[in-house]
């Protein structure tokens, strides 16, 4: 008997993924993206899923962040098994536990730095002095205390997307989901942000990035290659 198999095992996983599938139809051919996927991701891992373009990446981070459905398989998100929420539980959910943070940015162009941190306390319950507060105090944190007036367009790529990696911490998600965060950036930009992310993990921060960039990849804790929606490996680094 092995008296540490409980052990290892002591906290619950975050995602937990059977045989996740998803198939699209295409051209009227049911074409399969992802191809049966299993894994799990512990509270305080930082995962990165690398795979080359038209690997299903994208599809997978849609999937985990609730924007998306599995054809067929389990997922759970912190234990619950999402293919039994209607649309409403999903919304909710997603806002509770989940932050995104994309190669685009996606940040709001008419509102400032600190208006676009804010956007997820709109439906957190929280006042708004205590809203405008941790909003500060994430801007503050990623290095941007003396830009929260400005709008997008005024700001470098990498303070876009710190101010996007902000406002995804902003409901202290469970999960930050991350596809190409670097995507758009130069080299050394990347490199901040990579640290960036690097620190909100050793933080205790779990987070899930995908990319096509093995370099990229290296920044992360483990890294789950996947080849024509399939795992190829899946290791530590
Ligand atoms: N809504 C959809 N309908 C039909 N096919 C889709 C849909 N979304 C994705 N696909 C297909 O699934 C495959 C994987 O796409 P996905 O965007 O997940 O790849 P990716 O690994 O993120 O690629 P990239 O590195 O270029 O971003 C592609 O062949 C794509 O055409
Ligand atoms: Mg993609």
């Amino acid at each position: 008997m092995n008296l540490f198999a409980g052990v290892t095992n002591a906290k619950s996983p975050v995602v937990r993924l059977r045989d996740l599938i998803r198939n699209f139809e295409q051209a009227g051919n049911l074409v399969q993206v992802l191809k049966g996927l299993s894994f799990e991701v512990y509270p305080g891992e930082f995962v990165a899923v690398q795979g080359s373009s038209g690997s299903g990446k994208s599809t997978l981070l849609q999937i985990l962040g609730l924007l998306d459905r599995a054809s067929s398989g389990l997922y759970e998100l912190l234990g619950r098994d999402v293919s039994r929420l209607d649309d409403d539980e999903l919304s909710a959910l997603r806002a509770d536990t989940t932050g995104f943070v994309f190669q685009n940015f996606y940040l709001i162009p008419y509102a400032t730095a600190l208006e676009n941190v804010l956007l997820p306390g709109l439906y957190s319950g929280k006042s708004q002095k205590r809203a405008r507060e941790r909003a500060e105090f994430l801007l503050e944190s990623v290095g941007l205390g003396d830009r929260r007036d400005f709008l997008p367009a005024r700001l470098s790529g990498g303070q876009q997307q710190r101010v996007a990696m902000a406002r995804a911490l902003f409901n202290e998600p469970a999960l930050i989901l991350a596809d190409e965060p670097t995507g758009q950036l130069d080299s050394g930009t990347s490199s901040d942000i990579l640290d960036l992310l690097g620190r909100f993990n050793r933080e205790g921060q779990t987070i899930i990035m995908v990319t096509h960039d093995s370099q990229t990849a290296s920044r992360a804790g483990r890294r789950i290659l996947i080849t024509d929606g399939i795992i190829e490996s899946d290791e530590l680094l």
